[in-house]
């Protein structure tokens, strides 16, 4: 007798046009071109994409990480249709054999290959063991929370290239839970030239889970005015006691972790300090004895560029240990966070060393290269090998990146 001939189920990947905030970037990631948009939807071709997940780390909602297992994959058509996913259909495995006799597939079979799907898809990026359980997606462009700005203040030199702000949202009687390393969306008002609603654009909260302020129901944002940018002009202009729209939160992975005993090597440029100052306030509020030990490499053009230098100048060196990089003061050369990272291998050798670290890289796209290669070479002088290093500290939700 002939072998059974099966026609296998397909995974097919999807994008939740509901938490969706249209940035481009899995278009812009996908080396097969496999996503695309229309006026209304960012969509995966069934027919080009490969599976490869390049996109789903950089995805910062985590829409990109849908999967449903079809008899037959959504078309491109149907996908621009949707304002939300579907349903898991129940999938009818049909088996042919010789004798023509057909079966169904059990719960357990598609179960499984979901479980498979969702793996792979979530394997690239994974949250620290012991982090919170976050919060996604409560509030979204149909429906986004109300927040009152309390405070806007200017966290850089008034004679500094960058206006930086340091922006407090008061969710009044609105719950908007966030962990430390999430973020929000945030919709400016009015329209683009095309009549369209603005995008929404995502910033990192700054403050630790219980607010900026304990007992407040707040949180504050590291806002940069970026030239003509919509949404960083609109932020940074905001005044106490305006009305603003949110988002989210987002962001499952770039969490911090709860373990006390944990180390946290923290590597940032310019308002990629945001999420750190959430980590370093909840370890100085409700961790204070803490045994794991924190460190920040920090890159700034200079001093007075330097998101909150001064009270980061009064953070214990016990609680937090800083290496500030300077790219341009005048008279001294121009140094990166690699180079500082360079100059005090021993200090990054002992962090890597330790099983309980997490590493974690926020702000400049640029800085990733660089920052890889300072790890490489530390690594090959303190007989670590990073590339199997960093892998299984990827595995284990050991090492972060979030840069743009
Ligand atoms: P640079 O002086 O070369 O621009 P910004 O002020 O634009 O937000 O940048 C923050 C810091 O990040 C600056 O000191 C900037 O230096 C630095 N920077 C720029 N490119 C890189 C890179 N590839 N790696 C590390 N740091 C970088």
């Amino acid at each position: 007798m002939n072998a059974p001939a099966t026609i296998a189920p397909k995974k097919q990947h999807l994008i939740d046009p509901e938490i969706c905030i249209r940035c481009n970037t899995c278009e812009e990631t996908c080396p097969v071109d496999a996503v695309t948009h229309d006026d209304n939807n960012y969509v995966v071709d069934p027919e080009k994409c490969n599976f490869c997940l390049d996109c789903i780390s950089p995805c910062p909602t985590g829409s990109i990480d849908n999967w449903r297992i079809v008899a037959r994959a959504y078309s491109l058509k149907e996908q621009f249709s949707w304002g939300e996913l579907p349903f898991q259909e129940q999938i009818e495995i049909q088996t042919s054999v010789e004798s023509g006799g057909d079966l169904e597939a059990s719960d357990d079979d598609a179960a499984r290959l979901i479980a498979e799907a969702h793996l792979g898809a979530g394997g690239k990026s994974v949250a620290p063991a012991s982090a919170g359980k976050p919060k996604i997606n409560l509030f979204n462009r149909g429906r986004p929370a109300a927040a009152t700005v309390s405070g806007n203040f200017r966290l850089t030199d008034p004679d500094a290239d960058n206006d930086v702000r340091h922006v407090i949202l008061d969710f009044g009687g609105a719950a908007f839970p966030v962990l430390e390393g999430q973020s929000i969306g945030i919709i400016a008002p009015g329209a683009d030239k095309d009549g369209k609603p603005h995008k929404i654009r995502l910033y990192s909260v700054a403050s630790p889970r219980e607010g900026e302020k304990s007992g407040a129901n707040n949180l504050s944002l590291t806002v940069k005015r970026e030239g003509d940018g919509v949404c960083s002009n609109y932020i940074c202009d905001l005044k106490k006691g305006d009305q603003v729209q949110v988002t989210g939160p987002f962001g499952a992975t770039f969490l911090m972790p709860d373990d006390p005993s944990a180390n946290i090597l923290m590597i940032c440029t310019g308002t990629g300090s945001a999420p750190f100052r959430g980590f370093t306030e909840r370890r100085r509020r409700n961790m204070k004895d803490a045994p794991g030990r924190m460190m920040l490499y920090f890159g700034a053009r200079r001093p007075e560029e330097l998101p909150y230098f001064g009270p980061l100048q009064k953070v214990p060196d016990g609680l937090l240990r800083k290496h500030f990089a300077y790219s341009r003061v005048p008279g001294e050369p121009k140094t990166y966070v690699q180079d500082r990272m360079r100059a005090t291998p021993d200090e990054v050798a002992a962090f890597l060393k330790n099983a309980k670290t997490h590493v974690y890289l926020c702000g400049l796209k640029g800085m990733e290269t660089g920052v890889d290669e300072a790890f490489a070479d530390i690594c090959r002088n303190a007989g670590l090998d990073w590339a199997a290093l960093r892998a299984v500290m990827r595995a284990q939700g050991r090492y972060h990146v979030e840069t743009y």
